[in-house]
């Protein structure tokens, strides 16, 4: 038991890691770096001594997070303005790609709501931000670092991933897809010198999440981590694990849904949880897209998360 309890302690915040410009250098590019857990993984690989490629589809937050970080770390910053739901977008981001030692897949799109309320061009989005973007540019990216026989990959899954629940079905099927691919690569390509990992967050305190209202959590809902706790449980686990879920409440709390309950008791219970969270979404029978600052902005929300 005491064994148990250690493993979710430990697999957290372990040592400082060692990502640096070593092993995953000379440049990170992150997908999604604009705001949220994709601005915090860009300033901690910046404050690493890496130089960094931002993408996102807003130039104004990536401009000035370029800026903050080149005169905050003196590394050198480049910012790409693309959509990676489009195939254009994906060329424009590849193209931009020399010498990437680190990919950071972090873009995501996750309207809350009925299946059925999905538009068909929501139901592409979804598929092609949160899956097609990232296994493109993982393989293309990916098989030049197995190519130099060095580098790493995080792709952005979530504890969604881990089963399926309402109003959140779409989204949580692509987290499930992202986790099962960090798997498999981090066992093909360890061998070759390229660490793959899967980062499953809970809720995370991000404007996308805030945007998206939740009415209220259950009781077994972990509270909303801060992104800067999240992509530091990232960089401690990379190389060392394929699969990490920032916090050891959130790492509890997958584990009693995954081991103790059968697994039709663990989806009724997630979907409650994520009835509860959002209520309105629920009753209104449209898909909700959260949007902190954009009226166009597609936004996730990890709502079945806990
Ligand atoms: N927040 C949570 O509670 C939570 C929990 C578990 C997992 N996650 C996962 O963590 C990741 C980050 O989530 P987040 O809450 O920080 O924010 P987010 O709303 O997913 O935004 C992430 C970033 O992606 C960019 N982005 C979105 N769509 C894009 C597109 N089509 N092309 C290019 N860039 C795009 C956004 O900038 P622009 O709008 O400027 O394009 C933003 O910089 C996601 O993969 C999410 O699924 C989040």
């Amino acid at each position: 038991m005491r064994r148990y309890l250690r493993g979710f302690a430990s697999a957290s915040l372990g040592p400082r890691s060692d990502v640096g410009s070593r092993k995953y250098g000379p440049r990170a590019l992150v997908v999604g770096a604009s705001d949220g857990i994709g601005a915090s993984f860009a300033s901690a690989l910046a404050a690493r001594g890496l130089d960094v490629i931002l993408v996102a589809r807003r130039r104004e937050p990536l401009a000035a997070l370029a800026e903050r970080l080149r005169t905050a770390h003196g590394v050198e910053t480049s910012v790409v303005v693309a959509d990676v739901g489009t195939p254009e977008g994906v060329d424009a981001v590849d193209r931009a790609a020399d010498g990437v030692g680190l990919l950071v897949c972090n873009a995501a799109f996750a309207p809350i709501g009925p299946f059925v309320a999905l538009t068909p061009s929501q139901v592409d989005a979804v598929l092609d931000v949160n899956c097609r973007a990232a296994v493109r540019l993982t393989h293309s990216i990916g098989s030049a670092m197995v190519a130099r026989g060095r580098g790493g990959v995080i792709l952005l899954s979530s504890m969604a991933g881990a089963q399926g629940s309402a109003l959140v079905a779409h989204y949580a099927a692509t987290k499930a897809y992202l986790r099962v691919l960090a798997e498999g690569l981090w066992t093909e390509w360890r061998p070759r010198g390229v660490d793959v990992l899967a980062c499953c967050p809970g809720l995370v305190r991000t404007p996308t999440y805030l945007a998206s209202f939740p009415a209220r959590l259950g009781r077994l809902v972990p509270a909303p981590m801060e992104p800067d706790r999240v992509v530091r449980a990232a960089l401690a686990a990379l190389g060392r694990r394929p699969v990490v879920i920032p916090g050891w409440r959130n790492r509890l709390a997958a584990s009693a849904v995954a081991r103790l309950l059968p697994r039709s008791a663990a989806l009724a219970l997630v979907s409650r949880q994520t009835r509860a969270m959002y209520p309105s979404a629920q009753r209104s029978g449209a898909a909700a897209e959260a949007s902190p600052t954009e009226s166009h902005r597609p936004a996730p929300a990890d709502g079945s998360d806990g």
